[in-house]
């Protein structure tokens, strides 16, 4: 998932941050979407990467993500923005969801949980 996530990040649209992301969900389905962020001229508009690959999975069918990969060619353990994080956990599956990233030695895996604590939920 990380090795697709570092693929995705070469894809990435970042004009104004010269940060490049890419994001690779998988789906209790087992199917793999990923995505990368693409920036906007409105700075806000800017969609992350995680966003961008859940979207993807969305509108693919998926309802359920069992773990999320991001990777940043910039930045050794790169995790999810506090919007992506929330958007994650709309998604989760039973058994939650996990993020991994990257690190210089190898990588780490989180708890959407243990990154979301006490999280807004309706
Ligand atoms: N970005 C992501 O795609 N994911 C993150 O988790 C953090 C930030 C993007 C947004 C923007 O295009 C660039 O990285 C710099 O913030």
């Amino acid at each position: 998932m990380l090795q697709l996530a570092a693929e995705a990040s070469a894809n990435a649209y970042v004009p104004y941050s010269k940060f490049p992301v890419g994001a690779c969900v998988l789906c209790e389905s087992g199917n793999i979407y990923t995505g990368c962020n693409f920036e906007n001229s409105s700075f806000g508009l800017t969609i992350c990467a995680e966003r961008n690959a859940v979207g993807t999975a969305i509108a693919n069918g998926e309802r359920k993500i069992k773990a999320i990969a991001v990777f940043s060619p910039n930045m050794a353990n790169c995790t999810p923005c506090g919007a992506c994080r929330q958007v994650l956990d709309e998604f989760k599956s039973e058994s939650g969801l996990d993020v991994i990233t990257k690190t210089n030695d190898g990588m780490k895996i989180y708890s959407l949980s243990e990154l979301l604590p006490e999280c807004f939920e309706l």
